[in-house]
């Protein structure tokens, strides 16, 4: 008798062949999930990446809550004509600090994983109050309200919950959260040590008036931040293959 022909007894039985296949499902299922509970960390470092602003967290969830996700990806995959339009493909390591991540599925619009230092800021705050005076045939609403509205974000409680999901916040950016959202867009303040703190953070006033802080000095500040902190000119992406 050979081993095909025992192969008919757990045919035959339908219990047997149900237990047999969860049994062979789980042991797939335990090989691959199994090891993830003992990695600290499955991203791949990478340099550069550091924990947000507080003015560029306020503005993220500004980003959020006004829905910019439905038209907008955040992820360039690894082809071709996505790596010429947007630039290098998205990195985990760059989505490691967003809590959710906003990778995306909906293209209305470009993808914005790499939109940071594309535009002046006059050119943002302009394309928001009023895409189509910037391009015509442009689907995207109008923002414009977001310059009218001061900017109620308590930053500190912000870093807190970060920091409770594991971004990795010091006590002293902590200390210093609501200083620092106001000084990032204040083009008389000492910005020493914010940029300690959050090396190659764009500094300035964002919005055209630096005397107010608007949303919308948070959202641009948001914008051209995207993209623009891990050096690819020093990331070798061959180096995980080898
Ligand atoms: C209804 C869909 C839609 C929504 C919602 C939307 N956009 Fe857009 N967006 C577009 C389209 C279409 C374009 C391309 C045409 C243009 O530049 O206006 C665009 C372009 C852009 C660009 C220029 C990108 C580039 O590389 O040229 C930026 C930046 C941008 N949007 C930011 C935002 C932000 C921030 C929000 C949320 C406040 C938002 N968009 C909401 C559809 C949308």
């Amino acid at each position: 008798m050979g081993l095909l022909d025992k192969h008919g007894v757990i045919e035959r039985n339908a219990t047997l062949l149900l237990v047999a296949g969860l049994v062979t499902v789980s042991i797939g299922g335990i090989v691959e999930i199994a090891p993830l509970f003992y990695l600290e960390n499955t991203i791949e470092e990478v340099e550069g990446m550091r924990p947000y602003t507080p003015l560029e967290l306020a503005g993220r969830n500004i980003y959020i809550r006004e829905g910019c996700y439905n038209c907008h990806s955040q992820m360039i995959r690894p082809f071709r004509d996505e790596v010429e339009r947007y630039g290098h493909y998205s990195l985990a390591a760059e989505s490691m600090y967003d809590h959710p991540f906003q990778w995306g599925s909906k293209r209305t619009g470009p993808d914005l994983a790499r939109v940071g230092d594309r535009y002046s800021n006059e050119w943002h705050v302009q394309h928001l109050k009023d895409p189509q005076s910037l391009v015509p045939e442009s689907v995207m609403p109008s923002y414009s309200f977001l310059a009218e509205a001061d900017l109620g974000f308590r930053a500190q409680d912000h870093l807190v919950a970060n920091q409770r999901v594991g971004v990795p916040y010091t006590q002293e950016m902590v200390d210093n959260a609501d200083a620092d959202l106001k000084a990032q867009a204040d083009p008389d303040a000492d910005w020493d040590g914010l940029e300690a703190r959050y090396p190659k953070a764009v500094l300035g006033d964002f919005d055209g008036d630096p005397t107010r802080l608007t949303e919308m000095d948070a959202l641009v500040a948001y914008m051209q931040m995207l993209g623009t902190l891990v050096d690819f000119s020093s990331y070798d992406a061959q180096a995980n293959y080898r």
